[in-house]
Formats: structure tokens, sequence, C-alpha cells
């Protein structure tokens, strides 16, 4: 059957987002509406939005201004807000910006279809209710996939009221889902050609829907066949239990890559964000993972100019990140956002904020070419997912989540290569396939 209509989905933030456009795509797909990657061809635009930081949410307002002249040449088009912008600010969009046909939060999406057919008949739609029902089971329409690493959503919502942050208010409550169902979920994604799933939530290794927690819930998905690879984002570090550090050393399955954010190194700015956790306890953690799985790669977040934060809090942080030399990592100027504590606080000048996220940032960079010149010379795993932009070159990520790209043929795509690293650049590795996997 063709589809008769078009949907476009642009999505900002983080991978729960991707996760979530994916899910709203197969909704729709059953209303008849086929997903295109052209606007202009579009009958539906869903900006599935990130409210995170004030830089995220204000782009939703430049692309909805970009959209006006397709909205005016083309009457029928609906225009959707989806995600935590649509959460956080519901109604207000509507008022802001008249073109928007219907707002929906990130826990109503499965309502999406009845609320298309709402705004059909010529009315406004919002829903930011956040639902009894279960939006994952109500989303019957089996997995679409197109390659072979897929995002899988294991955990949604936030109990822990960092000072800074919305997530809390827009994602609501922890929630975890049934470990049968994300079994069931895996299987089919396998069966459809993945071999790499991403267990996302925003709090992921609180998870409790196994009763092993989500060590249980990855030894459980380590014995489906044909799935090679599972990594997990992102996590707390007052979450990171006994069983989860030994599951990274002895689940073969388990890549060695852990994004672990700490946000700062200084004792008094952590306990002023409500992280309740030291420097110190999360460099003893770092320890215990890392006699797990000696090779373990690390990523983190980070924000500078948190209210408060002096240079020596600063240089607290710069200590902290020596410490752990990291893989990879984020990091942001503190972004006051309406409703969380941190933002009634006294804010920093911005001048001080981007002083010091260059110097985080030179560090931070620094350490991420150290950690990918110590891949030269190794045969890494790379499972390739996409054709490169030269002739005959394929590109994919390491065990260690690094990109890396080499010269073969298409049909490397899909499988997982030993690849010897022969050179880097600023953020990708250049490898020579030595043998089939
Ligand atoms: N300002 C800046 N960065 C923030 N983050 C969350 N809230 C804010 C904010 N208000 C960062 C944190 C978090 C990541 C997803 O975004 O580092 O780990
Ligand atoms: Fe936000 Fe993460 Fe803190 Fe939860 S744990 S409030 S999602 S930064």
């Amino acid at each position: 059957m063709t589809a008769e209509k078009k949907l476009y989905i642009k999505t900002y933030g983080c991978q729960m987002n991707v996760y979530d456009s994916e899910r709203m795509a197969e909704v729709m797909g059953g209303q008849g509406y086929g997903v295109t990657d052209d606007p202009a061809e579009a009958d539906m635009i869903l900006l599935n939005t990130c409210h995170i930081r004030e830089k995220a949410a204000e782009k939703v307002y430049s692309e909805l201004g970009r959209l006006k002249p397709l909205k005016a040449a083309k009457p029928g088009l609906k225009i959707g807000v989806a995600g935590c912008v649509a959460q956080a600010e519901g109604e207000e969009i509507l008022a802001r910006a008249p073109m928007v046909d219907l707002v929906v939060g990130p826990q109503s999406y499965h309502r999406l279809p009845a609320m298309e057919r709402a705004v059909t008949g010529g009315a406004k739609a919002v829903d930011t209710d956040f639902p009894v029902e279960d939006k994952f089971e109500d989303m019957s329409r089996p997995r679409m996939r197109k390659g072979p690493t897929a995002f899988l959503t294991v955990q949604e919502g936030c109990d822990k009221f960092c000072s800074f942050c919305v997530v809390p208010y827009t994602r609501g409550a922890e929630i975890s889902r049934p470990a049968d169902r994300i079994i069931q979920e895996a299987a089919q994604l396998v069966a459809a050609g993945v071999r790499e799933i991403t267990l996302l939530g925003q709090n992921v290794n609180a998870y409790h829907g196994h009763a092993g927690g989500l060590a249980g819930l990855i030894r459980a998905l380590a014995g489906i066949d044909g799935l090679d690879r599972i990594r997990f984002t992102t996590s707390h570090p007052n979450d990171m239990d006994d069983a989860l550090i030994e599951a990274h050393g002895a689940c073969d399955k388990l890549m060695p890559y852990l994004h672990l954010p700490v946000q700062s190194g200084s004792d008094r700015i952590l306990k002023a964000m409500n992280r309740k956790h030291t420097a110190e306890s999360y460099l003893r953690l770092i320890d215990r993972l890392r006699d797990a799985r000696p090779d373990l790669a690390l990523s983190g977040d980070f924000i500078v100019g948190f209210p408060g934060e002096t240079e020596a809090d600063f240089e607290d942080t710069l200590r902290l990140v020596e410490d752990v030399r990291y893989a990879s990592a984020y990091s942001f100027k503190y972004s006051p956002r309406p409703g969380t504590p941190a933002a009634e606080r006294d804010q920093l000048p911005e001048d001080v904020k981007t002083e010091r996220l260059a110097r985080l940032q030179t560090l931070l960079a620094r350490q991420q070419a150290a950690a990918q010149d110590a891949m030269i010379g190794r045969t890494v795993g790379v499972l390739f997912e996409k054709r490169g932009r030269m002739e005959r070159q394929v590109v994919g990520k390491s065990d260690h989540l690094m990109a890396v790209h080499a010269e073969g043929p298409d049909s490397l795509i899909g499988r997982i290569v030993p690849v010897e690293i022969v050179a880097t650049a600023p953020h990708s590795l250049a490898g020579r396939c030595v043998g089939d996997a």
C-alpha cells in the first residue's frame, strides 16, 4: 500500500527524542502517512523539541518562522509541536505561533491520530497530559528499522530534581517499562536486522522493570541471538549499583563505553546542584568501573557558570577532568530554566561562562585526541552503519563508540568487522579492515 500523505519530522535534542520521533512516524504510518525528508512535500510537519537549555527551546520558534511560507502556500498543511517544549509551554505555543495546529507532550504521542483527526476538522489540539495509559503499549505497530543500530527507551522521567534541570517537569516521574515488553521489542528489532541496541532513559540505571535492575535486563537481552552489542545512556552516579559495575566486566555484549555525567568537580557546587554525590565519590566509582573493565571509555556532561561558581570551584572541575581522562564529553554554559530552583539565584556574567567553557573544552578536546591516538595500531571491532562520503568507504562505530571509516564494499554495512586503526582526525578514526567477523 502506498502512503497517501507525507509526514516530515524534525528532531531536536537527545536520543530519546530520536526514538520518540521514530515511534510517532510509526503511529502516523497507521493513519496513512509515509515519512518524507522534504518539508515542502509534507502534509504534516512535526517539530520534536528540546527544552533543556534556552537556546534549544528558542530554535523551535525560529523554525516555526521558517515554516510560515510553507503553511501560507498550503493551507491544508498541519504543523505540530511535540516533545519537551510542547510539554513546558503547552497552549502558550499557540498564542506565540498561531500557525501551529497541535501541541503534544512526550507522554501523549500515542494520541496523535485522534489529534490529527481533530485538526483536520479545523480545530486546534493540545495534549500535555501524563496519561495513565502507557504510551508504549498503545503503539501496536511494529518497529520500522533502517540500519543495524537502534535506540530503545526502557525508562523515562526523573525523580532526582537537580536544581538546574527541567527534565523532572517535562518528562515527569520516573517510570520503567516491563522487561518482557522490552525484550519483545528488542527481538523485533534484531529480526529486522539490528545488531546493536542502546537502552535509553533519562536515568537509565535507575531502571527497575526487571528484578535484577538494569544489569538484569542487560543480561536478559544478551541472551537474544543476533544482538551483538548493548549500550545504555544516560546514567546517574548514585544509581550505578554493584551488579551494573560487575556487568561491565562480565557481559561481553555490553560495550566498553559509559556516559556518566558529573556536571561539576566542586563539592560546593555539586551540593547547590542537588546532585547528592561528591567529586571524590564519583572518582571512586570510576576506579571501580575501571577495575571491572580496564579499557572502559568514559564520557560525561559538564555545566560551567552555575550560580555561585567561583574560579576555585571551576578549577576543581578541571582537576576532576584531569583525574578521570575522558574519551569524550559534552559541556555547556549554565542556562537558567523557568521553574527550576537555580534559575532564581544570582547569575554569573556571560563572559565568565564563555571563558570557562572555552578552557574546559580545550582540556576535553585534548583528552579526546589522546583517547583516539591511543587507538592507533590497535585492531577494534567496528559495526559498519552506512556508506561514507568517499567512494568505496564505509563508516561505523568501534566498541568504544568512536566513529571509524574504512575502505570497503557496501556489503560490510550491518557487519562487525575487525579494523586496524591507522590514523585519527578530530572526531573520527581511519582504519583498514583486516578480516571478517
Ligand atoms: N543549563 C545547562 N546545561 C544543562 N543540562 C541540563 N540542564 C541544563 C541547564 N539548565 C545539561 C546537563 C545534562 C545534559 C543533558 O544537559 O549537563 O547532563
Ligand atoms: Fe536532569 Fe539528569 Fe539531574 Fe534528572 S538526573 S534532574 S535528568 S540532570
